[in-house]
């Protein structure tokens, strides 16, 4: 279907009232799922997701084990629900497309040598979505990891860059997803600058394609602090209470 073009920018700011290069609201929260491992709530404005991790556990069928190292497994599945019209329920093209891109782009923080012939399953709910909603679960997903206890080398953080009306803009909502020109997730170790996912929709010239992974860095290393700060949190009431 050809996509009609609509006005997204009005005065220098997007429909919902954000500058090109801000993100939307976000909420974190640790430890929401008493049977996981590790889970985390995490908003971007309208997005709702929830991952939850379990393991290391034995693998099974055990003809996947990997004698040398922790095997990552990761399911995206959005709620029928969670979109405008009902979704039909289990897996897609598109889920399955996520779900590897996103295990990808957790996989290289994830010390998995310590852990041979287990499995770490990751999955991420969506319950609500507006657009972004990968990067949402790489986000949760990232925050579940580290309070399931997994080694990691640090926290991958992950937002979405775009083009509106010919502006590069930062984290696209639906309409803006929907009626924009490009569309470009990115996945990120924010401290070091190491990009682990990076898919791109749409067409963006050399220029844009720069300035929007700056977008993207500035950004990560935001979501970062507050990933950290979620689990700082989470950690220090948890040492507090032991204390009483
Ligand atoms: O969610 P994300 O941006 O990572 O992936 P997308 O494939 O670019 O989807 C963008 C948005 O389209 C989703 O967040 C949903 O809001 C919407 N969508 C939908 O309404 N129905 C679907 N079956 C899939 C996506």
């Amino acid at each position: 279907m050809k996509k009609e073009e609509i006005e997204l920018i009005k005065d220098g700011k997007r429909l919902d009232g954000r500058g090109f290069e801000e993100l939307r609201p976000i909420k974190i929260e640790v430890g929401v799922l008493k049977r996981a491992d590790g889970s985390c709530y995490f908003e971007l404005g309208d997005n709702k997701v929830i991952a939850a991790v379990y393991g290391p556990r034995e693998m099974h069928p055990r003809h996947f084990q990997d004698a040398k190292m922790a095997v990552i497994k990761y399911r995206y599945n959005m709620a029928p629900f969670s979109v405008d019209d009902r979704k039909r329920p289990g897996p897609d093209r598109r889920s399955v497309e996520i779900s590897k891109v996103s295990r990808e782009a957790l996989d290289p923080v994830i010390i998995k040598e310590y852990y041979p012939k287990t499995a770490i399953d990751v999955y991420v709910e969506v319950l609500q979505s507006d657009a972004g909603t990968r990067t949402a679960g790489i986000n949760a997903a990232s925050v579940a990891l580290a309070a399931a206890g997994i080694p990691m080398k640090d926290l991958v953080s992950s937002v979405a860059v775009g083009k509106i009306n010919g502006e590069v803009v930062l984290d696209l909502n639906a309409v803006e997803d929907n009626y924009g020109e490009g569309d470009m997730p990115v996945a990120m170790v924010a401290r070091t600058n190491t990009i682990t996912m990076l898919q791109m929709d749409g067409r963006f010239s050399q220029e844009e394609f720069e300035r929007g992974l700056k977008l993207a860095a500035t950004a990560c290393s935001k979501i970062y602090e507050l990933q950290r700060t979620a689990l700082l949190e989470r950690y220090s009431e948890s040492i507090g209470e032991g204390e009483a």
